[in-house]
């Protein structure tokens, strides 16, 4: 089942990152980011069209309370979500409480290592101090990038499933699973 999650009074910190809530005043730089093409494609939505599109999610960002800003030498290169995931996918895993990770980060900031250090410390906040029972993270099957962090954080590919882009594409994913009890 979904465990309940609230972000928004979070901070946690890895060498080279802060993980943070989204504030209004981060906008000029997620536009900066999901303006770009072929950044949000990979994850299921288009490039943000204009400041106002950015705006609008932003603030979805900022009332629903599960999404972390990833902070980078003061200014914000990425997100990483703590979404629901798909109970209909996973009923396996009902009587376990979990969630599921999605992210996306700056093309300018790619092959780095960020996004697995941002990951990590996520996961260890969520299994070490919230309790959780697992976490899901999928990946189109075509995405080699969103793989390989996948793989570096210990998830392991679990189902193949079909998913629906914010734009109403079918594709198919990848759902990985980590386990509490496996130790990472
Ligand atoms: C997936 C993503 C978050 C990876 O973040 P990252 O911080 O670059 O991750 P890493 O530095 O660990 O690199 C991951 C892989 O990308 C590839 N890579 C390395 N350098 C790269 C570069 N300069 N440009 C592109 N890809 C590169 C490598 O295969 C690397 O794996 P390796 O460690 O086995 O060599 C980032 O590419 C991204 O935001 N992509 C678009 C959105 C997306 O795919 N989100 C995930 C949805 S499921």
């Amino acid at each position: 089942m979904n465990a309940e999650i609230d972000v928004s009074q979070v901070v946690l910190k890895t060498e080279r990152l802060t993980l943070r809530p989204w504030k209004e005043s981060d906008l000029e730089d997620f536009y900066e980011y999901a303006r770009v093409d072929g950044v949000g494609q990979m994850a299921g939505w288009l490039p943000h069209k204009d400041r106002e599109e950015s705006r609008k999610i932003l603030r979805m960002f900022i009332d629903e309370k599960k999404t972390f800003a990833i902070e980078y030498e003061g200014k914000v290169i990425g997100s990483v979500g703590i979404e629901r995931y798909d109970e209909e996918k996973l009923p396996e895993f009902q009587e376990k409480a979990g969630r599921e990770l999605g992210f996306v980060l700056s093309k300018d900031y790619w092959g780095r290592g960020i996004m697995p250090e941002a990951v990590r410390r996520i996961i260890r906040y969520l299994f070490d101090e919230i309790g959780l029972d697992f976490l899901a993270c999928g990946h189109y099957v075509e995405n080699e990038r969103s793989k390989r962090v996948q793989e570096k954080c210990g998830f392991r590919h679990y189902r193949l499933v079909k998913t629906e882009t914010s734009y109403g594409e079918e594709r198919d994913c990848w759902l990985s699973v980590l386990d509490r009890a496996s130790g990472n």
